[in-house]
């Protein structure tokens, strides 16, 4: 028995992995008689396997998360420098890295004000619901506490994030939710029978309109949206649709969450997926990217105003935001954001993924060219989906069986990609590719190739 991890056989690894680790979004039948996935190393975009394979990593660590790349020593330092200086301490208390990052943060986002810490995209996003549910108790009696969300959407995995969250598939059998949570319709043009009109935007924003009419605006409290949809099928919002998504919430006082947890720190070209179209949110949520995975950090960011509203009279112990994150104390957390920010600044990432981003869309359009299967391209700059259809016309889906084999060819040829998993029962039929900010014209050429080869394979 060892806890020395550097020396540890690569076979007692994945046979202890196989006896007692529980993996996510895994059927583990298969495993009794296979090895797990198990990977070992990575620098930059490419990463090792347990039994020596390279892969080309074309989706950040198989969900959008290692916007940096793998390998980074300086972040590495980072965390290990601040861990033995200072590793943690309750958040009610500060911290120097969670100083510095809230101010480089909000410096990203005019409008924005006060950072609240957590560990999770799920948990910004409960951090969130309770700061609305309890402006609604503390400024209308607890009637204005519920949350609109949109189909196709996702926000997390706990059971209030899957309350708020578009997705039967991902929801089904885990119900009862927590109650209070409305749904109204997504805005994909090319889901849509009229998604043709040149005002199909202002359509779809007012279908969020007639869904908080139909509760009582004076029941709803805030609108939950990604600004790109990610795990729904990559949907980017059509022109028009989130400038009136913003003038029907203040129009009801209507708070306007905005998830960034996949979109944020550069993923689509821009600081955050929402500062393309030109509004500014209430509250923005963010994870993944925020450390690129070399540390467990979610940020729930406010504007003042919303804040304000907690700041009251001491004397009455339930005014304050009662919430509690044990985790949001570590430090190891802001001091790879940093890190992470700095990489990203210094490397000019925001230039590179508008660049590689136009050149990823530019080449997929050319494979649509070549194949019939190929439904629709989307994205905005390195969050691209490729939608697979039966037919062009019908726009039917194809099985989710035609996407998985796509994705496990890719893999079975050393390119990781990724596609809508367990969403819905029958638009499990996206391929998603989300590399690295790094990325360069080469590997995004080796993406595609084998997107390439694999649809010559088997579409
Ligand atoms: C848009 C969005 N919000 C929230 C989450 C939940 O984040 P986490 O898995 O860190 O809880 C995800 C995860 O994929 C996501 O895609």
């Amino acid at each position: 028995m060892s806890y020395d991890v550097n020396n540890y056989s690569m076979d007692q690894a994945l046979a202890d992995d196989r006896n007692h680790v529980w993996h996510h979004l895994t059927q583990h039948k298969p495993l009794e008689d296979n090895d797990p996935l198990m990977i070992v190393e990575g620098k930059g975009m490419r990463v090792l396997d347990a039994k020596g394979k390279e892969y080309l990593d074309a989706v950040s660590g198989a969900v959008w998360t290692v916007n940096v790349g793998y390998g980074r020593e300086s972040i590495a330092n980072a965390v290990r420098d601040q861990l033995v200086k200072m590793n943690y301490f309750a958040n009610s208390a500060g911290s120097l890295p969670g100083a510095m990052f809230a101010q480089q943060l909000i410096d990203k986002m005019p409008g924005m004000s006060r950072v609240y810490y957590s560990n999770s995209g799920s948990e910004a996003n409960e951090k969130a619901y309770k700061i609305v549910r309890q402006i609604a108790y503390k400024k209308f009696g607890g009637k204005k506490h519920k949350i609109l969300y949109r189909d196709r959407d996702y926000h997390g995995t706990t059971i209030t994030a899957l309350s708020s969250t578009g997705q039967l598939q991902r929801k089904d059998q885990y119900g009862p939710f927590t109650p209070g949570f409305v749904e109204f319709p997504h805005c994909s043009a090319y889901h849509s029978p009229n998604g043709g009109d040149a005002d199909f935007g202002i359509q779809a924003a007012r279908l969020m309109e007639d869904a908080i009419l139909r509760e009582g605006a004076d029941t709803v409290g805030a609108v939950v949206i990604e600004p790109i949809t990610a795990g729904g099928g990559v949907i980017v919002p059509p022109a028009g649709y989130m400038k009136e998504v913003r003038r029907i919430c203040d129009k009801y006082n209507v708070l306007l969450h905005i998830d960034e947890v996949v979109c944020g720190l550069g993923r689509t070209g821009k600081w955050f997926g929402y500062q393309h179209f030109d509004i500014i949110p209430d509250i923005v949520t963010m994870a993944k990217g925020v450390a690129s995975g070399y540390a467990a950090i979610s940020c729930t960011v406010t504007t003042e105003a919303v804040f304000d509203a907690f700041k009251d009279d001491p004397s009455d112990t339930m005014s304050y935001f009662r919430d509690i994150s044990t985790f949001g104390g570590c430090t190891a957390g802001p001091a790879a954001a940093l890190e992470n920010m700095r990489i990203i600044e210094d490397e000019n990432l925001l230039e590179n993924v508008q660049k590689m981003g136009a050149y990823l869309n530019e080449r997929l359009h050319g494979l649509a060219e070549k194949y019939q299967v190929i439904g629709d391209i989307r994205g905005e700059g390195l969050f691209q989906g490729i939608e697979l259809v039966v037919d062009r016309e019908t726009r039917e889906p194809v099985h989710e069986s035609v996407a998985a084999g796509v994705a496990a060819d890719c893999m079975a040829n050393g390119v990781i990609i990724g596609r809508t998993n367990r969403s819905f029962e029958l638009h499990n039929n996206t391929l998603c590719l989300s590399p690295a900010l790094i990325v360069g014209k080469s590997e995004i050429d080796e993406i595609v190739d084998a997107i390439d080869n694999a649809l010559g394979r088997i579409a």
